[in-house]
């Protein structure tokens, strides 16, 4: 299909991956409708990026369903149904499960699972009807591999991931392909956004998980600043795949989610749990004290 005529929905395009995205469907004629959060649609509007007249900016907590359907419904009415869906605003906790609480689980999963879930719902009829479509969702290394202190974000991803599978399944009769790619480490200002849980940002956090976070937090951001893969190479190999005639199921992000991916698949599991956790940043002085007197 002509992209000209092509309609292209991404969420989460105010930083990252979604801003860099924006700017290659935009080059290459496409229309495309780039949702941020409603907090963040005045600086999105203001951008350079989005001067573009082929750029429609909307504001959108992927969270808030009824928003998502109208603003669905109101891109099939004035644009065009859409044709490529990219799921990609995403947030994540830091936290151990024994700091998380059920309202920050909560949200973690409405973000990078169940908003992404209703919104491929309401694209589907037009798709199916067109007998065409792309959803590309965007996981991570966390959607295969779970770290300490990011529980929550990996079960988002892992969920993302089972959920897609399916789908690529059931709408392959229609000719709807359906992608996952998984960033590694990148080279931006993400950890910046990360987030505590409201038990932790409170101070009520229990300490004896004081090392997971310092040793796991230092351990991230290290790489993440000197890793050399930027939010302009994930979107480079997004833009990629959605222009394949046939694109895989799960695609790498970034050279190091290759890598993850090969240790994760020939490793026996046993070996690489411990190998992984032996590698685990300070690991040795986690959870300090002796085991207390039950007597
Ligand atoms: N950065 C990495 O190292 C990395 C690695 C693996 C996977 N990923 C995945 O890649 C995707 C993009 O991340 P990024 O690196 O580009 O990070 P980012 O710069 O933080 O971008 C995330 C985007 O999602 C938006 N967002 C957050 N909550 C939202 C909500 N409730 N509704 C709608 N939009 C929301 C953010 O808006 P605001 O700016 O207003 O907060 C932002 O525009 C995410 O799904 C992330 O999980 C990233």
């Amino acid at each position: 299909m002509n992209p000209t005529y092509q309609v292209v929905l991404i969420t989460g395009c105010s930083s990252g991956i979604g801003y860099e995205l924006i700017q290659r469907f935009d080059r290459k004629g496409y229309r495309i409708i780039a949702t941020a959060l409603p907090n963040s649609l005045a600086e999105l509007e203001s951008s350079p990026a989005a001067q573009s007249q082929r750029i429609t900016a909307r504001g959108l907590d992927i969270a808030d369903y009824e928003a998502t359907t109208r603003l669905v419904r109101e891109t099939e009415q004035s644009i065009g149904s859409v044709d490529i869906l990219i799921n990609n605003a995403g947030i994540s906790y830091r936290s151990t499960v024994e700091d998380m609480t059920d309202e920050d689980e909560q949200r973690q999963l409405q973000v990078n699972y169940l908003g992404p879930m209703h919104l491929i719902r309401t694209c589907l009829p037009e798709m199916r009807r067109k007998r065409y479509g792309r959803i590309i969702n965007i996981s991570s290394v966390g959607g295969m591999m779970a770290m300490p202190t990011m529980a929550s974000y990996s079960a988002s991803k892992f969920a993302l991931e089972g959920a897609s599978e399916s789908l690529w399944y059931e709408l392959k009769p229609w000719g709807i392909h359906v992608s996952l790619v998984r960033p590694g480490f990148i080279n931006s200002l993400a950890f910046t956004k990360v987030q505590y849980s409201r038990r932790k940002a409170a101070g009520e956090s229990s300490p004896e998980y004081d090392s997971h976070y310092e040793n796991m937090k230092t351990f991230v951001e290290g790489i993440m600043q000197r890793t050399p893969c930027t939010s302009k190479d994930v979107a480079r190999r997004i833009f990629k795949l959605s222009r394949q005639k046939r694109p895989k199921l799960r695609a790498a992000g970034t050279p190091d989610a290759s890598l993850f991916y090969f240790i994760r698949r020939v490793l026996p599991r046993f070996v690489y749990h411990r190998l992984l956790y032996k590698t685990l940043p300070g690991v040795s002085k986690w959870g300090p004290g002796k085991p207390q007197d039950k007597s």
